[in-house]
């Protein structure tokens, strides 16, 4: 039996999974930056083995991590099967288990991080994902426990054991949800000693200081969620500072390349089905918004002046008349997406 392998870069640079945020065209547009190993769907949930599930958009040349969400084994047993009988899953595909979610909702029904607190469930549910998962890669991403990472070296004696290629480890409890405060990256030390595979840190890696501090606890690698959304060439600084040289970016052009991503990703979401009249498409625009707003070459008023409009046209003129280094629509380069979709 031949199993897939994890990309050979190290230290792995990898995009978090963000429900709402990135979707296919924002993955490939961070992906077209440069500098991503690998990058994730947002979670499906898995309610039963005969749900039916849309097909995943893979990427050329960056690995995909599938990731589910389930508290029921059988049905995420039985929902592997089907999508690899219906050819929507592949034997040498990238699956990942959510174990970290602490959505109120979501714990309730047993699923996301609520699995943390019944360890011989969750070794099962990995086992029996191993078993109708064998040759491709599977991982998990979790926290450092539910009610408090004082769980976290019980869960880690549990996990030694889990055929897993990897795991993905937000360096918070559940409990403490995302407070600045409550980042733990020593913990990911014991993780990385004690695990047979690698241990990939995330949290608040925002700055290359930030993954070169989680990088010295050992982890074979850091992911990056917000942080990439506040600064889409975040990966590639990262990159350029464990190499040793200075980030190809000039800050001259980077206020206008910021505007230009922003009207890529919009004209992604102008491009999907539906998509003038579909909240959804506003709503994801306004989502990122919020926090390409956090950097500061583009600025709170860039998210104020977008709240307030209502169809991706208005957000489509507002971006094109805010910066005049934007070409007209149907130009040359205009959009990375220009040719895409
Ligand atoms: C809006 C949003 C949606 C998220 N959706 C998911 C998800 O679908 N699956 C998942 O494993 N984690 C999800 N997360 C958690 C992130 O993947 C990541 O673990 C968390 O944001 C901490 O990393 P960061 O500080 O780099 O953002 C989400 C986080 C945010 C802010």
């Amino acid at each position: 039996m031949i199993r897939s392998k994890l990309p050979a870069t190290s230290p792995l640079l990898m995009l978090a999974p963000m429900e709402g945020l990135t979707n296919f065209g924002m993955r490939e547009l961070l992906i077209s930056q440069g500098s991503i190993d690998v990058v994730a769907t947002e979670f499906v949930r898995i309610t039963s083995a005969r749900q039916r599930i849309a097909p995943f958009q893979r990427h050329t040349s960056t690995p995909l991590q599938i990731q589910f969400m389930a508290s029921d084994i059988g049905a995420i047993r039985g929902v592997i099967e089907n999508l690899k009988t219906r050819e929507i899953l592949f034997e040498d595909d990238w699956i990942d288990l959510n174990v970290g979610c602490p959505s109120r909702r979501v714990n309730s029904r047993g699923a996301g991080a609520a699995l943390l607190l019944e360890p011989e469930k969750l070794m099962l549910m990995i086992c029996q994902m191993r078993e109708v998962h064998e040759t491709g890669l599977l991982s998990m991403k979790t926290r450092l426990g539910y009610n408090s990472s004082e769980e976290f070296p019980r869960i880690l004696e549990c996990l030694k054991g889990a055929p897993l290629d990897l795991i993905t480890i937000h360096a918070r409890s559940k409990c403490t949800a995302y407070d600045p405060n409550s980042l733990q990256i020593d913990k990911l030390k014991q993780a990385a000693e004690e695990l047979p595979y690698p241990v990939i840190g995330n949290g608040d890696v925002t700055t290359p200081e930030a993954a070169t501090r989680m990088l010295s606890t050992g982890v074979s690698g850091v992911m990056c969620g917000r942080g990439a959304l506040i600064n889409p060439y975040l990966f590639c600084e990262i990159r350029a500072a464990l190499e040793g040289r200075a980030s190809d970016f000039d800050d001259k052009d980077l206020t206008p390349s910021l505007w230009q991503f922003a009207l890529s990703y919009l004209h992604y979401l102008q491009g999907k089905e539906h998509a003038e009249n579909s909240n959804s498409q506003i709503g994801s625009f306004k989502e990122f918004a919020t926090w390409l707003s956090r950097n500061p070459y583009i600025g709170r008023n860039f998210f104020d002046e977008i709240k307030r409009m209502s169809s991706l046209k208005e957000i489509e003129n507002f971006l094109l008349k805010s910066t005049p280094t934007l070409s007209a629509p149907g130009s040359q380069n205009n959009s990375v997406y220009s040719n895409m979709f």
